[in-house]
């Protein structure tokens, strides 16, 4: 049914979509939770992903983006502004195409992945490089839209929350009921904020029976909940998440205390190899800063911290072509080259088949 498309028509009754509100949608949501065989044996785990790559634009941002903006829309706004690492805005400038809007996007210069570039350029925002980082960004953007008629679409805006919740009533869906463990990547918190809203509310609905535990992972080099205190020069190859100074920190911090669950830290190290793994015994592709969930539950693991065959969800909040280069870069080695006849290739063939 086309009318049941998109998470504001799914999940109407949830969210604070009136009848003036136009149901926007790009068939965001509906994104699968797909169970990880392999990593569980390995893990001992019942391990599953949430693979949110599978949005319109390649991330989760959709889902709270649609609300954001069908609300702007409603209230009469013709402008909408965000500060970015790469995923806001390009559903920003998404959302905003399709609903006639102007979008601004201010992002951190030379520290945005060329895919998210590529996308904001190709849906018309108008595209903004600061020399400073994410936290800087947002500063400017929080004054600017405080003085102007134009609309915020951070996750400051409560509606981005709203729309970011569906994810874990589609969680509990595909499960039947919440996961012991949801495992989330944390930058800005607003995502950690919106998940644990709404397993609440699902449970509070009579849609799901139990919570789960709230894990966050922030990258070691951009780790301020671990750590109690913003860090002003965030740096870690997980652009996504280079962040020093999150807006939703006290969102985060309830999710985790409530939930009985833990924030911890990963290394770029940990964090690539949890993003490997993935694509190479899952064949699951996200995105680098994604990864941090799955990082964050292997080094739980071997803390000892996770109980036997605990059932997981892990959040991959991005799809992995939006960022190549780390691809390409992991594999260190460009593809070998020969002369295009069968016997070249089959030199190959064989010596790899006999490695
Ligand atoms: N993963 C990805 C791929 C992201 O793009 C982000 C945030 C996060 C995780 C963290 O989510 O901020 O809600 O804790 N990206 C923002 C952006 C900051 O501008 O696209 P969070």
């Amino acid at each position: 049914n086309d009318r049941q498309t998109g998470i504001l028509a799914r999940y109407r009754e949830f969210l604070p979509v009136t009848d003036k509100t136009p149901l926007v949608s790009l068939h965001e949501g509906n994104t699968p939770l797909i169970h990880a065989p392999n990593l569980s044996k390995q893990l001992g785990l019942e391990l599953y992903v949430k693979y949110e790559g599978l949005n319109p634009t390649g991330s989760f941002k959709d889902r709270g983006m649609v609300m954001a903006v069908a609300k702007a829309v409603e209230e009469g706004s013709t402008t909408i502004m965000c500060a970015s690492t790469g995923n806001t805005s390009a559903a920003a400038a998404a959302y905003a195409a399709r609903c006639g809007l102007r979008c601004i996007v201010l992002i951190p210069s030379g520290n945005i992945a060329l895919g998210k570039l590529a996308q904001a350029i190709a849906y018309g925002a108008e595209v903004i490089a600061i020399d400073g980082n994410f936290d800087e960004a947002l500063n400017i953007v929080r004054e600017i839209t405080a003085n102007e008629p134009i609309t915020l679409v951070n996750s400051v805006n409560p509606y981005r929350i709203e729309g970011q919740k569906s994810a874990a009533f589609e969680v509990c869906d595909a499960l039947g009921d919440a996961p012991d463990i949801l495992a989330i990547p944390v930058g800005n918190a607003g995502n950690i904020t919106a998940y644990w809203k709404g397993f609440k509310e699902y449970k509070a609905a009579g849609k799901s029976s139990s919570l789960p535990r709230m894990f966050g992972f922030q990258a070691a080099g951009a780790a301020p909940l671990v750590h109690g205190e913003p860090v002003p020069h965030p740096e870690t190859v997980a652009t996504a998440i280079r962040i020093g100074n999150p807006a939703s920190k006290d969102g985060a911090l309830n999710a985790i205390s409530e939930s009985n669950g833990l924030i911890d830290s990963v290394t770029d190290e940990e964090i690539l190899q949890a993003y490997q793994l993935l694509a190479k015994s899952e064949g699951v592709f996200c995105e680098p800063a994604s990864a941090a969930s799955l990082a964050g539950i292997i080094k739980k693991k071997e803390q000892g911290k996770l109980p036997k065959g605990a059932k997981v969800a892990c959040v991959l909040t991005g799809n992995g072509l939006k960022d190549p280069n780390i691809a390409l870069g992991l594999v260190g080695e460009e593809p070998r080259s020969v002369p295009a006849t069968r016997e070249a290739v089959m030199a190959l063939v064989s010596q790899k088949g006999s490695e």
